[in-house]
């Protein structure tokens, strides 16, 4: 049955939710589930703003047809080429076949790689053109890498209504509103959009830094982007900022978060006693096993934060899996910036504080805090004294 709603006068909200997947692009867990949104324009001409995920397909087809109303389909604009946007895509010009395609020259070439699709009827557009649907124009705006190449959105600019792609978008499903403005978003969704920014997006920040120069200079009211909720009136400015601070690789907080890989147990005793220094001098810190919470939490969290311990043990001559794998997902997404320190552990010789500090001192901006706190299997008196030393210099840089 049809669950159409309404998001402002003519625009109707299309979407579904999928509750049930567990991976986002077999990669990302969302046990929060992720929407799929899609909405209509119902102008002197009809106009759809991207398709849905197969997973929500059945709904999203009978919403359309029952948002139509019995009108014919006259445009379908696609902004992005990702298949969790436009797997339904052949199904719409199959139901609709005099739909008219508005698209880039990317997305058209894209659409012919995953699709048996002809090219016809398919009108390409640029940055700066528009299109007149009646009463409106919508006017295109690229947004290449943000964060695929051929992405763009498309600008109302009467009703001042951004379709943003996959920009302001996070996972969580939608229940009930569909207004960020009518949802606890700090509370229930900021995690996640977080998460969702960073693994997704996080890797542009030029690009994104580019988008958000261009969306100032529009008069925006709304902004309907491709999951999650849509923004509008005063809560854009705040969501706006965030990506400000997120695209900048500035830290949202500050504060301390603390990576470990332990085997035993040792190094996860020593990153708790030199936790437990850092909060004794009064400055927050937050602890990771980074063998059990998955990477993306941890990659998020990473950049949330100002100040980076990374505690490991050394394995098979190099340096713990878990940690090598956070390391090389935080480099592959652009990381830099912060503070730092290492911690390592090594029953016959140590080598992941050399191997974790040749990799994150690699990256753009990193400042190492002390010295690398070497611990040879478990925590010996000597070496308390120098997490303690450690902590008291972790301490000192947070409050400077
Ligand atoms: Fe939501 Fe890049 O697809």
């Amino acid at each position: 049955m049809q669950n159409v709603i309404e998001v402002t006068k003519d625009l109707y909200y299309l979407g579904g939710n999928d509750r049930r997947l567990a991976l986002f692009e077999s990669a990302f867990p969302i046990p929060r589930g992720v929407s799929y949104n899609s909405y209509l324009l119902l102008d002197e001409k009809t106009v759809l703003f991207d398709t849905v995920d197969l997973a929500v397909s059945e709904l999203f087809f009978e919403n359309l047809e029952y948002a139509l109303g019995g009108r014919k389909l006259d445009y379908l604009i696609v902004h992005h080429m990702e298949p969790d946007h436009s797997a339904s895509f052949l199904k719409v010009i199959e139901k609709y076949p005099e739909v008219m395609v508005i698209t880039n020259q990317k997305v058209a070439m894209m659409l012919k790689n995953y699709f048996p699709f002809s090219g016809k009827n398919v009108r390409l557009v640029k940055e700066g053109d528009t299109l007149n649907v009646g009463s409106r124009n919508i006017a295109f705006v690229l947004a290449p890498m943000v964060h695929w190449p051929e992405v763009m959105m498309s600008f109302i600019p009467g009703d001042g209504i951004l379709f943003s792609a996959d920009a302001f978008g996070t996972f969580g499903a939608l229940g009930g509103s569909i207004f960020a403005d009518e949802l606890p978003f700090e509370r229930d969704f900021l995690d996640d959009a977080r998460r969702y920014y960073f693994n997704i997006v996080g890797k542009y920040g030029a690009q994104v830094q580019s988008v958000l120069k261009k969306a100032a200079g529009l008069p925006i009211s709304m902004i309907c982007p491709l999951h999650g909720p849509v923004w509008r009136g005063e809560s854009i400015g705040w969501y706006l900022g965030k990506y400000d601070i997120w695209s900048k690789y500035l830290p949202e907080e500050r504060g301390v978060v603390l990576f470990y890989a332990s085997v035993y147990g040792h190094t996860q005793n020593a990153a708790e006693i030199l936790a437990s220094e850092i909060a004794k001098r009064g400055v927050p810190v937050k602890l990771y096993d980074v063998s059990v919470t998955h990477v993306s939490e941890l990659l998020s969290e990473a950049f949330r934060y100002s100040h980076l311990i990374f505690a490991a043990t050394t394995y098979n001559n190099g340096l713990f899996i878990s940690m090598e794998n956070l390391l090389s997902d935080l480099k592959a997404h652009n990381f830099q910036g912060r503070k730092y320190a290492l911690m390592e552990n090594g029953s016959w010789s140590p080598q992941a504080g050399s191997l974790m500090e040749k990799t994150v001192s690699e990256w753009k901006g990193m400042e190492k805090i002390g010295e690398t706190v070497t611990v040879l299997s478990s925590v010996k008196g000597e070496t308390r004294e120098k997490i303690e030393a450690l902590a008291a210099a972790i301490a000192e840089d947070y409050k400077n």
